[in-house]
């Protein structure tokens, strides 16, 4: 895309349901007995690579009268071949959450390499241990993992040594369906997993969330389809709204609801955006006057998302003062400040974190902090989009630098952003995009 920058964006666009849902609730379909419908399904190629894998296992996919309604037909499970599947490595993160459905249903899974955004090492070693405790017997081999169940799956006690969102599904959709009752401490509870366990228990799962991150799940003999609206994608709201603060805009987000988005919304209004909360999305909006600074700690769910920081570390640049963030879920999430350094900023990574007074407690072991201080007008670049988020930061990057910007290697931000293009160019973005 070569883009021209200073045209603040303006108008209104549609989120459509959250990829780190839609994707999950896919493999879901897997344990029903009967077919599922998933609607408000975005058209970004995470689904479509989940489709190509669940297909390559039998599951009858079909379009409903809209667009965004999908169909699933699990009637004709049945087992891949290795290298139909192989096809898919490297291409997602989802196919290890095809683990629980597919021992279940076959009584055997092959995972091939997983992908997804290069932001830390990124380990499945919570998913394999829980695996474990369910009676799987797990095989890496060089192209993937191969997993069996001699004994079945059986319901299992298990403490996530952190609230990972992919290992608290693992077990969901494992424990779904396992003998006896599972309880898992420490969970994720991020609002993606509520939506989740919606799901599962429209399909007949017995879940209880307990206090302090406690899931109990119940198995029961078998499940049934279900048909599900899915939750707006909270990143993509997130990303638009630092859109309209960066670029002095004023973007009406159809489709976000407040209640899952009020941590972003406390951190937007302190560094100066302003919003009106409506019964069909929110309209945000830079109301004039200097961005303020602001300090950040990235954080599992009800803190502050870790997706949110990259499209809001843009909108920093422009703020009167110095910002910092705190990274406390990956330890390589800072990547893209490179380009934007490149562009006029002023951000300053810190690999090892920064233990200032009045941070919270460290929480791990691994922290990186980005210093940003601002405002530093930008300029044009040519920039190599690293990642799905650091991508959206880079196109935000581009509309507001003085001159003409190429950003390539854009494919990756369609993983994850629906129809972003005709979206930026119903906003009024100054672009031209060559396929
Ligand atoms: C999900 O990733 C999302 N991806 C991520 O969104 C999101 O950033 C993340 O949750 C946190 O909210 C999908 O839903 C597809 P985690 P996930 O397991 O499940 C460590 C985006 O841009 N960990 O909660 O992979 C891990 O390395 C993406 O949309 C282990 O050590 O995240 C990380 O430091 C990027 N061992 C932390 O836990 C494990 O076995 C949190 O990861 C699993 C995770």
């Amino acid at each position: 895309m070569i883009i021209k920058g200073g045209t603040p964006l303006k108008g209104r666009i549609e989120v459509r349901g959250a990829k780190n849902l839609a994707t999950k609730a896919m493999v879901a379909t897997l344990l029903g007995k009967t077919p599922s419908v998933l609607r408000n399904v975005p058209n970004i190629s995470d689904v479509r690579v989940v489709a190509g894998l669940l297909a390559l296992h039998g599951v009858l996919i079909t379009k409903g009268e809209d667009a965004d309604e999908w169909h699933f037909d699990p009637s004709n499970v049945e087992v891949a071949h290795k290298a139909d599947i192989d096809a898919h490595a490297g291409s997602s993160r989802i196919p290890i959450l095809f683990c629980g459905p597919l021992l279940h249903r076959l009584g055997e899974a092959f995972i091939p390499d997983l992908g997804g955004c290069r932001i830390g090492d990124r380990p499945i070693d919570f998913h394999l241990d829980a695996l474990r405790e369910f009676g799987a017997v797990v095989e890496k081999l060089p192209s993937g993992i191969s997993l069996t169940a001699p004994n079945g799956l059986k319901g299992a006690n298990i403490e996530l040594p952190y609230p990972s969102v992919g290992a608290t599904e693992q077990v969901l959709l494992t424990a779904v369906l396992a003998e006896g009752q599972t309880e898992l401490r420490n969970a994720a509870i991020e609002p993606e997993i509520i939506d989740l366990i919606c799901i599962l228990q429209k399909m007949g799962a017995i879940i209880s969330m307990e206090p302090n991150r406690v899931i109990l799940i119940e198995g029961v003999d078998e499940l049934r389809g279900y048909d599900h609206k899915a939750i707006f994608d909270r990143n993509e709201a997130a990303s638009w709204a630092a859109a309209a603060l960066a670029t002095k805009g004023d973007i009406f987000v159809g489709g976000v609801r407040q209640e899952e988005m009020m941590t972003f919304l406390n951190a937007y209004r302190k560094v100066g955006g302003d919003f009106d909360v409506h019964d069909d999305g929110i309209r945000f909006w830079h109301p004039g006057g200097d961005l303020k600074p602001v300090t950040i700690e990235t954080d599992v769910h009800p803190g502050f998302m870790t997706d949110w920081q990259q499209p809001l570390v843009v909108a920093l640049t422009q703020a009167n003062g110095t910002s910092t963030i705190h990274e406390t879920v990956y330890e390589n999430r800072f990547g893209f400040t490179d380009a934007l350094n490149t562009m006029g900023a002023n951000i300053v990574v810190h690999p090892n974190g920064l233990s200032e007074a009045g941070r919270r407690v460290k929480r791990r072991e691994f922290e990186q902090a980005a210093v940003i201080t601002g405002p530093t007008p930008l300029t044009a670049a040519d920039v190599v989009v690293p990642d799905l988020r650091g991508g959206f930061s880079h196109l935000i990057a581009a509309m507001i630098a003085e001159g003409e910007s190429k950003v390539s290697n854009i494919g990756i931000i369609a993983r994850g952003y629906e129809n972003f293009i005709e979206k930026l160019r119903l906003l009024g973005a100054d672009f031209v995009f060559e396929a």
